[in-house]
């Protein structure tokens, strides 16, 4: 029985460590090339290998990131358990970020960064937190997190996701009514939605349309789920007011790209949330002790849904 890991040395010494600690008996391999592929029982990787099928013997793939939507599904046979990344090291970092970016665009950040390169000391008319509702798309673990970190400077949080959640200060929605009436009390939209084909391009010009006049919006979930031509023309038009960016399609972006330069638009090179290796290594030691005792791994994917 071997876990192979597949990614960069650095994360893979950190991992190394944590299963020679947790699971001596464990061999823990880099290496693929020298690796016995029917000794491995559990591979960790980004996107899932050419080769898989060598690993005949393989019962956990695990995915280094929260997202799956870069595995192939239907090259992972039926009898692997796929499980994404559930780790406190992510959920912090996300945490972070959304808070950064709900509080920049709260407090007209584009606005100021603007003013300030035109040389320009003004003030722009500013709302209190507890008039400016914020509305997040996904109610997972790094949607519920964000909001869990909002919560004390008092704005009114609401949440969308599939099937129907109840979380404390929250009002929580499902399905298509429920998207229409959240969306109609967002001054800030957060999307963290997995990519699925439902989410593929869901933060077009109709979505935007049923935004309050003057709404931001924070995109950190995928890329392909954003229109980019329609968040153009939403900014052009006044009727968005700002959008803080993390993920895009293609990522790096060309260099001619509008995203690059535009005043109200705040880039980030998909770094919202990042996986610690420390807090990862733990999340994923964990799962397969889970597995052994026949339970089942903590972010088991739902091959049906996607995600
Ligand atoms: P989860 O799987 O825990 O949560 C996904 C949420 O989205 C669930 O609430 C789910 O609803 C909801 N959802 C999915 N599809 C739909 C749909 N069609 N309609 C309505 N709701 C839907 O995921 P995480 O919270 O862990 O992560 C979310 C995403 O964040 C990742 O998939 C990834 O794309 C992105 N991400 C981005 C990072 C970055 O650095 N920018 C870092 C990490 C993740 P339900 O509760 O009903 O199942
Ligand atoms: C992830 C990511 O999915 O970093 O974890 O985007």
């Amino acid at each position: 029985m071997t876990f192979l890991f597949n990614s960069d040395a650095r994360r893979g010494a950190v991992f190394a460590e944590a299963f020679a600690k947790e699971l001596p008996g464990l061999p823990f391999a880099m290496n693929a090339a020298t690796v016995d592929a029917d000794a491995v029982r559990y591979l960790i990787t980004w996107t899932v290998p050419d080769n898989l099928a060598r690993y005949r013997n393989l019962e956990l793939l695990f995915s280094l990131g929260a997202g799956v939507d870069q595995f192939r599904f239907d090259a992972v046979p039926a009898t692997v358990k796929i499980v994404r990344m559930v780790e406190e090291g992510i959920v912090r970092m996300m945490q972070e970020y959304v808070s950064l970016a709900v509080l920049a665009l709260h407090r007209n950040l584009p606005a100021y960064l603007a003013q300030q390169r035109a040389g320009q000391w003004l003030d722009v008319p500013q709302i209190q937190a507890a008039s400016r509702r914020i509305g997040v798309l996904g109610l997972g673990q790094l949607g519920q997190a964000v909001l869990d970190r909002l919560k004390p400077f008092d704005f009114p949080l609401a949440g969308w996701s599939r099937s129907p959640r109840q979380i404390d200060g929250v009002t929580c929605h499902h399905g298509e009514v429920g998207l229409e009436t959240m969306l109609a009390a967002s001054d800030i939209l957060v999307c963290l939605l997995p990519l699925t084909e439902d989410t593929r391009g869901f933060l077009n010009a109709d979505l935007f349309a049923k935004l309050p006049e003057g709404a931001a919006l924070v995109h950190t979930g995928r890329g392909p789920q954003l229109d980019h031509k329609a968040l153009v023309a939403a900014l052009a038009s006044g009727h968005l007011s700002a959008a803080m960016i993390d993920v895009t399609d293609p990522e790096p972006l060309p260099a001619n790209h509008p995203f690059w330069s535009h005043p109200k638009i705040i880039l980030t090179p998909h770094v919202a949330s990042v996986t610690q290796p420390e807090t990862a290594a733990r999340a994923v030691i964990d799962n397969i002790r889970r597995h052994r005792a026949g339970v089942e791994p903590i972010g088991l994917v739902d091959r049906s849904r996607g995600y």
